[in-house]
């Protein structure tokens, strides 16, 4: 087969070198990749949103599966582009319809409630019924959590201590526009309390197959503190997601999305990334995501046995139901290396030494190119993830720490606490 993966990060170079190790594999694909991904495939420089550039490359490079690694192309419609344009060619991925699962905040949440899948009590409001919106915070308990409807590159939710700051938040993102025509709709919502895990799925949009869970780190700072970031690392499996815990994400949430999907005649064949709120052991979503979570994929896809492109095809041909995916039991532990000033300004075009000499973790890059010299530097906020295995979540991670304190560049920076929270939340739950 030949495979062209969409996206540049971490996450796509996980998925590029997952693909390569699968014997299906005649040719591999990237646009635009990374110089992580240039050493699995052959990166091309084509724009993931031109679904015709993407066309005429398929036809030109008899590309028979498209994997999708952002939600932007999906939302888009990529998926249902080829089908009409290029049928012979399969994309991994939800139609445009599925993708309003993380598309539109507003649509998202009706559809839990449509089908009684538990996530926080919320309102949707516009400029024709702000006065409302207002009126409807006034009778919310701090926090607040506003959400803007559509994409807004990760940045539109804001979480607002005092009424008066929310009230500031909901008139800058209606009135004024604070996420374009992404904020023209609010929805508030209810603070859930309690720990965040991303659990993942692939459907063929019948069946489905549950993937391992991972622990999240969003905030630039140690002790979740500070900005949010894009993800500085991630663990999987999440200790507390044990058995009892995921039977419940899996009747309350999973099946009731896939039966919600069928019923509501939305085609779906990729990736689900359910991000959940564990409150006091029972799951809550929080919101769906139409892809692979970034930097997840560093530590989910090295933990999946099965050959990736035997599961995508799969997939495309809806017989999920027939194959078995097969789980690494070990721990895996990603820590993202990050350039000084992330997630504000920060510089690139950095060298970066000594991480072609690892062996005992796994380097996806994120944030790098190779240069007009043949070097390898800096080219994002989020650089590189360092992926390693272990027996158990402390021995994963001190490998990756190892590696993280070898490979280096200019302006470095890394979180030193990963995991501390799963600990201390142990603790917590055997004390009591
Ligand atoms: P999202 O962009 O929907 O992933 O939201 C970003 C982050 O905001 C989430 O990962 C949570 O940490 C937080 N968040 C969103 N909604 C809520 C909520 N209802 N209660 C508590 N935290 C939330
Ligand atoms: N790590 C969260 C995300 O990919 O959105």
């Amino acid at each position: 087969m030949n495979v062209l993966i969409l996206g540049s990060g971490g996450r796509e170079h996980a998925l590029a070198w997952k693909i390569v190790q699968s014997p299906k594999l005649k040719n591999l694909f990237i646009a635009p990749g990374n110089a992580g991904t240039a050493s699995c495939g052959t990166n091309v420089n084509i724009s993931a949103i031109n679904f015709e550039e993407v066309r005429n490359f398929c036809i030109e490079n008899q590309v028979n599966m498209i994997i999708v690694g952002p939600e932007a192309p999906l939302v888009e419609g990529i998926w249902d582009y080829f089908k009409e344009h290029l049928p012979g060619c399969k994309v991994i991925g939800a139609s445009k319809k599925g993708a309003l699962l993380e598309g539109s905040k507003d649509f998202a949440k009706e559809f839990m409630k449509r089908h009684n899948i538990p996530t926080a009590n919320y309102q949707t409001f516009s400029i024709e019924n702000i006065e409302d919106g207002i009126s409807f915070l006034k009778t919310q308990n701090p926090p607040y959590v506003l959400k803007a409807d559509g994409l807004a590159a990760g940045k539109g939710v804001i979480i607002c201590d005092s009424l008066e700051k929310a009230v500031t938040v909901l008139n800058e993102m209606i009135c004024d526009a604070k996420f374009g025509d992404a904020s023209k709709k609010v929805v508030i919502e209810e603070f859930l309390e309690g720990i965040e895990l991303s659990v993942f799925i692939i459907t063929d949009g019948h069946s489905y197959k549950i993937l391992p869970s991972a622990k999240d780190y969003k905030r630039i700072g140690e002790g979740d503190t500070g900005l949010n970031t894009g993800g500085m690392g991630s663990i999987s499996p999440v200790p507390f997601a044990n058995e009892a815990f995921m039977s419940k994400v899996e009747h309350r949430i999973i099946k009731p999305t896939i039966e919600g999907l069928v019923k509501e005649g939305l085609p779906y064949q990729g990736f689900i990334f359910f991000g959940l709120m564990n409150k006091q052991g029972n799951p809550f979503l929080i919101e769906y995501n139409v892809r692979m979570g970034d930097p997840e994929a560093e530590s989910v896809i090295p933990r999946i046995k099965a050959d990736l492109l035997q599961v995508f095809e799969a997939t495309a041909n809806g017989s999920l139901h027939e194959i078995r995916i097969e789980t690494d039991q070990r721990f895996c532990a990603a820590i993202m290396l990050v350039s000084k000033g992330y997630p504000g300004a920060y510089e690139k075009g950095k060298m970066i030494y000594n991480h072609e000499n690892i062996d005992d973790s796994i380097i996806f890059h994120a944030g790098s190119k190779i240069d007009k010299d043949n070097t390898i530097v800096t080219n994002g906020g989020r650089v590189m993830a360092i992926s390693s295995f272990g027996s158990d979540m402390d021995e994963a991670l001190n490998i990756s720490y190892q590696n993280a304190a070898i490979i280096d560049f200019e302006g470095k920076y890394y979180r030193k606490d990963l995991g501390k929270d799963l600990k201390k939340y142990s603790d917590h739950l055997e004390s009591n």
